[in-house]
């Protein structure tokens, strides 16, 4: 029997998982199979992770039978779910298949969790949880993300009551340019509000988003970031190219957040291709 260790909270993240109707495939690939992979292998290997987290693009266009499809896999879970919205999501379809889900006094799928210090130490962390969809009214083909002015007066009242936490920002659209110009075309377009919000508040330690289909991390704005994976299909590295919808079978994968004393780690796990047999030493 595996002895679990408990010096940090553990958050796993599944993004972009694209849910299609029954019989529609995305890269020769039914992204339902593909994230029920995903997660069969997140939960037997990762019992002890405290939540999970879908950040957007949970179907591929927000119709209701794209969540009913998906609502059976998140039912009888082990651990709590925040389901979050993408470009391809429709706020009103997501809440009649998940009405538990957290909405705001504006109606916006977004929701704060407060973790306690990992015991006996660690520090207290804040997740909070963005809802950067852009509408209703929905106009074809725009998949820019949008903060309106509730959306961020209630991030600046997350911000203002985290007291001493440890704050981790989810959002489905990047704040900033990853370098793939189609991508960064449509990315959370209220940035520079959004970043003269939250660099006031030094406890903001990293940003988790969506969308891209690539593992990107790095700095912007002086706040790190990671980007995760779909289960099912990836933006191939064509930097600076100006499409935005252009997509492989490379190996999917979905994130381990470990909060622990030392900082915010993140793992990011290829569950087609992870071995788990342990080699002791090299041949050679
Ligand atoms: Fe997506």
């Amino acid at each position: 029997m595996t002895t679990i260790n408990r010096m940090h909270h553990k958050i796993l993240v599944f993004t972009d998982i694209h849910i299609k109707s029954e019989g529609e495939k995305i890269v020769g690939y039914d992204p339902l199979e593909r994230f029920d992979t995903g997660l069969k292998h997140a939960l037997k290997h990762h019992p002890d992770a405290d939540h999970l987290i879908l950040t957007g693009d949970l179907t591929h266009n927000g119709r209701p039978d794209q969540f009913a499809r998906l609502k059976p896999l998140l039912a009888d879970l082990p651990l709590p779910v925040t389901l979050m919205t993408g470009n391809h999501d429709r706020r009103d379809t997501l809440l009649e298949a998940f009405p538990d889900q957290l909405v705001t006094e504006s109606g916006h799928l977004m929701r704060v969790i407060d973790l306690q210090g990992a015991a006996p130490f660690g520090p207290k962390d804040r997740l909070i949880c963005l809802d950067t969809l852009d509408g209703p009214p929905w106009r074809e083909h725009h998949h820019a993300g949008a903060l309106c002015r509730a959306r961020m007066e209630w991030l600046k009242e997350q911000l203002d009551t985290a007291g001493e936490r440890r704050v981790s920002i989810f959002m489905h659209h990047p704040p900033f340019h990853t370098g793939f110009d189609g991508m960064d075309a449509i990315r959370m377009m209220d940035h520079d509000a959004f970043y003269d919000l939250v660099k006031q508040y030094p406890n903001v330690a990293h940003i988790f988003a969506g969308h891209i289909h690539r593992t990107i991390s790095g700095t912007a704005h002086g706040i790190g970031f990671t980007i995760f994976k779909s289960p099912t299909h990836q933006m191939p590295m064509m930097l600076g190219e100006t499409g935005y919808a252009h997509s492989v079978p490379e190996p999917g994968a979905y994130g381990i957040i470990l909060l622990s004393d030392e900082g915010v780690i993140v793992h990011s796990e290829d569950f087609d291709e992870a071995r788990r047999h342990a080699v002791q030493g090299y041949d050679d």
